[in-house]
């Protein structure tokens, strides 16, 4: 028998060794928005009048096309060696319905995958679907349309893969795996509250279905899994509205959960900024953690008094081990839309390297959980840190107590009740909220919100 000490050691030599050789790169970029109208017309411009816009952007509109084309051909310059590109939609601008079309939203996402295309050559692009994407928007079909049929053409070559032509021509998913890793692609746009068409179907596009038997066929084959796509799960705060239709948001966490030990990360978008959310086990363990992305337009809403706070464009890099997938790093790149625009001149900046900014190992769930428990209080280092890069290091938005109870919620509640449930509590890390205080569960008008983003 070999003495304990030689065991611990082969396993430490492994386990560094492993980290070492497995250790991949992925971009996930997302929320274009190119405003095809941004030097004639400004439709996305939320009837503000500007007057002398930059030639990179401004904070009231969508991305002109510089913005879209440099921020490209930049991410190429920062890293081009990755293994693959997530890209979770929201190509099409914010602008009036008359003023797109089938064929014009077709056109910009063509034109965007060719860009993608050109400056990251054989690199594979995962590509979903954002709400805005389809014409008129939100209103995906849960069934076979032309939609489905004319951007398969676009991203077939990415998918490589001819069983999954089924799946996207039905509902616009698909799957692929790449190494151990098995990434799987939704259309979460189909739960989307907009979304007309899906108000009276159980399964849209059968795609829950699906997503439980590849993740069960997962767990046999002992693959780790990556989970991508646009509308995410649970609830976006401070403003706690919930994206999804109440019923699959319990659906859609309710598979998430009893396939949570492999999953190894989620990746998803349309709320423009930088945010996570965390599962838990029956045992209150974290299990899974969702990431949402910020986006590359600027564009920020103004609905009746209330007006978004300033963001910059963002752009992530993520580290992960190509066997276990697990989740070791987020490199968040930002663009400083003044700068550019004064200099002339598009610069990606690493805004932070999450496990120095936030101190952690990793970017894993444990790793999430011990930060959130550092994130305690609306005036704790941790919890200010993750206010100034909620909006990308654009402008400090005030989150007082009531906002950071919310986000706290947020982080920590995929459910809808339990949700509420926490807004109602006093919890001990609003320990500054007077006990027993109710909370207006809504403050905002809800329709208004879930058309927007
Ligand atoms: C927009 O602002 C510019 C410069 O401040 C001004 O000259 C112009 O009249 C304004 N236009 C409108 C429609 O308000
Ligand atoms: C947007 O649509 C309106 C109404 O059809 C039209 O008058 C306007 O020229 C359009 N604007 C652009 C920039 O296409
Ligand atoms: C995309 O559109 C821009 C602006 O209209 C144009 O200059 C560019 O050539 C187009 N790119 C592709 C690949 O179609
Ligand atoms: C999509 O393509 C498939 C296979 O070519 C075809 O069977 C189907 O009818 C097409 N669907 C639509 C809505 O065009
Ligand atoms: C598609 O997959 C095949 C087989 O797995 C591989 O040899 C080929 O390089 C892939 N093509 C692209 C464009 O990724
Ligand atoms: C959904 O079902 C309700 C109740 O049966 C019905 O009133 C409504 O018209 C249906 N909506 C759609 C889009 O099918
Ligand atoms: C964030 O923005 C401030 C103000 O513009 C700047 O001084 C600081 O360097 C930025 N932080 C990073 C990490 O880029
Ligand atoms: C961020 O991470 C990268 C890659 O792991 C490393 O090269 C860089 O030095 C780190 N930067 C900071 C500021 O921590
Ligand atoms: C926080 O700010 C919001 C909106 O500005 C306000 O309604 C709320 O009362 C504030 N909460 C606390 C605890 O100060
Ligand atoms: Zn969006
Ligand atoms: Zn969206």
């Amino acid at each position: 028998m070999r003495p304990a000490w030689i065991s611990a050691m082969t396993v430490l030599t492994l386990t560094v060794t492993g980290a070492d050789g497995n250790e991949g790169w992925f971009w996930h970029i997302t929320d274009f928005h190119w405003d095809f109208s941004y030097w004639d017309g400004q439709l996305s411009c939320n009837g503000q009048n500007v007057s002398s816009p930059g030639e990179f952007g401004d904070y009231w509109c969508d991305s002109p096309y510089s913005l879209v084309l440099e921020s490209i051909t930049k991410m190429a310059e920062v890293k081009r060696d990755v293994d693959f590109i997530l890209w979770t939609g929201d190509s099409v601008p914010h602008v009036p319905l008359v003023n797109l079309s089938q064929s014009r939203n077709q056109d910009i996402v063509r034109n965007l995958t060719a860009t993608i295309k050109s400056a990251f050559s054989s690199i594979p692009v995962y590509a979903t679907f954002g709400n805005h994407d389809y014409y008129k928007k939100d209103q995906f079909p849960p069934h076979g349309n032309d939609i489905y049929n004319m951007t398969l053409l676009l991203w077939e070559t990415w998918i490589n893969d001819s069983s999954q032509l089924e799946n996207f021509r039905k509902g616009g998913y698909y799957t692929v795996k790449r190494n151990n890793i098995r990434i799987i692609a939704m259309n979460t746009n189909l739960y989307y509250t907009g979304d007309q068409l899906t108000v009276n179907v159980s399964d849209p596009a059968d795609q829950f279905a699906w997503l439980d038997s590849v993740l069960t066929q997962a767990v046999t084959n002992n693959e780790k899994v990556i989970i991508t796509g646009h509308v995410p799960p649970g609830f976006t705060t401070p403003r706690k509205v919930m994206w999804m239709r109440p019923q699959f948001n319990i659906k859609m966490n309710e598979i998430i959960n009893r396939h949570a030990t492999v999953i190894a990360g989620m990746h998803f978008a349309h709320e423009h900024h930088d945010n996570f959310r965390l599962y838990y086990d029956s045992k209150g363990n974290p299990s899974v953690a969702l990431f949402i992305a910020p986006s590359i337009t600027p564009w920020r809403y103004i609905i009746g008094s209330e007006i978004e706070p300033k963001h910059n464009p963002g752009a992530r890099l993520v580290k992960y081990d190509r066997e276990s997938g697990r989740q070791y790093d987020i490199q968040q790149y930002y663009v400083d839309l003044p700068q550019a625009n004064k200099d002339g001149n598009l610069k990606w900046k690493l805004g932070y390297n999450a496990t120095t900014e936030y101190d952690i190992p990793d970017v894993t769930p444990a790793s999430l959980e011990t930060l959130v428990q550092k994130m305690s209080s609306a005036t704790s280092q941790k919890f200010l840190k993750f206010v100034l890069w909620y909006n990308t290091n654009a402008t400090e938005f005030p989150c007082n107590d009531t906002c950071h109870k919310s986000v706290l919620c947020g982080i920590k509640n995929m459910d809808e009740s339990a949700f509420n449930q926490c807004l109602q509590n006093d919890i001990s890390f609003a320990t500054m909220l007077t006990p027993r205080m109710t909370l207006p569960l809504v403050i905002l008008p809800l329709y208004v919100l879930n058309t927007v983003v």
